[in-house]
């Protein structure tokens, strides 16, 4: 029997402090209505505290999964954390979280893919998993995004936040867990959506902070344009070559960057609005945080053998759709 990568299990975590669209109408030209409409969010969690970083956050979501799981940190063989806010640009943030949880027999990196880093993290592990290079491997979604963005920027500030989710993904003999992926880059689309600042390109200095380039710039329209085609288009694309019709799929679980994105998606696969996964009002965007947190928020009403395409697009250009069996 073929051996697929299947989740076994999902965790997510989000910190306490709720950051709502009436205080951001304090710190910037902003309005509720305008946020509730051109985006769908109302509230986003913020992770305060001194020392605080992304691998905090994912320490939490992991501690509770290893629990629910009843397996040890020992008995990971790999972490792959897809992040854009590591808690340092080197060592990578899966040292720092396997080093805080005890994991002492594993090894593991962090996948920079922007919003669409999830879904590539995840089609890393099922290749090793189906290589049999790796049998317990922990694939974790995680952005602390109020370190990078910047509060007096009203194009960018009203949609982040901070979150996490994990997955446990383990060899699956029923045929169950990750069916196929397709997932895309295209760099030419860079200048749209960035962090001008920090890397080799512009080291930091007085110059780049003064100018504000440590913080997300975004060109809002471009990227929503390209956004709604691509993902949704992909979305359907996954669907043909697994000759699924909508009837077939019993989730959508797409990145949330915008309600209206996740709408045309729903729409272009011809989903009823009670089969898609939507948190983005409580969350605003936690870049690699929103898949795994939709997961974690619906298991319960997830069923062995439910049909799920992952969909999600991000900067770089970043995009992809992935399709996989619950196996649990
Ligand atoms: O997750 C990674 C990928 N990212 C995305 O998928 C995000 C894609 N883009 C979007 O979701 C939307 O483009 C935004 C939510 C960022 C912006 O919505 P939009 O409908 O595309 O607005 P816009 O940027 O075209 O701005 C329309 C107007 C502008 O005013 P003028 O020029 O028409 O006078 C903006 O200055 O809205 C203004 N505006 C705001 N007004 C109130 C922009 N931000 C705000 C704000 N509050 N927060």
């Amino acid at each position: 029997m073929k051996v697929t990568a299947a989740i076994t299990a999902v965790q997510g975590y989000v910190p306490e402090y709720v950051l709502t669209n009436a205080e951001l109408e304090k710190m910037v030209e902003t309005s509720d209505e305008w946020i509730t409409s051109r985006t769908g969010i109302k509230e986003r969690r913020i992770l305060q505290g001194e020392g605080k970083a992304t691998s905090d956050m994912a320490v939490e979501a992991i501690k509770m999964l290893l629990k629910k799981r009843g397996i040890t940190a020992d008995e990971l063989d790999m972490i792959i954390v897809a992040t854009v806010t590591p808690d340092m640009l080197f060592p990578s943030t899966a040292c720092v979280i396997a080093d805080k949880i005890g994991a002492t027999k594993c090894w593991g990196y962090d996948v920079s893919a922007a919003c669409s880093g999830f879904l590539f993290s995840l089609q890393n592990a099922s290749a090793y998993i189906q290589s049999g290079i790796a049998k317990k491997i922990l694939v974790v979604g995680a952005d602390k995004m109020s370190s990078i963005v910047d509060y007096k920027d009203r194009n960018t500030c009203v949609i982040f936040g901070d979150g996490c989710g994990c997955v446990l993904l383990e060899p699956n003999e029923e045929g169950l867990g990750i069916q196929d992926a397709l997932l895309h880059i295209d760099g030419s689309g860079r200048s749209h959506l960035n962090q001008k600042a920090g890397g080799s390109l512009n080291p930091a200095s007085l110059e780049t902070i003064e100018h504000r380039e440590h913080y997300i710039y975004q060109e809002g329209k471009t990227v929503f344009k390209f956004a709604v085609k691509n993902m949704a288009e992909v979305a359907a694309e996954i669907m043909e070559r697994n000759h699924l019709t909508s009837d077939d799929v019993n989730w959508l679980v797409p990145h949330q960057a915008n309600l209206r994105i996740i709408e045309a998606t729903r729409e272009r696969i011809g989903l009823p609005e009670d089969r898609v996964m939507i948190n983005i009002q409580k969350y605003g965007n936690t870049t690699n945080g929103t898949i795994p947190l939709c997961l974690w928020e619906w298991e319960s009403q997830l069923k062995k053998g439910d049909n799920l395409i992952l969909a999600a697009f991000g900067g770089g250009f970043t995009w992809g759709a992935l399709y996989l069996k619950w196996a649990y």
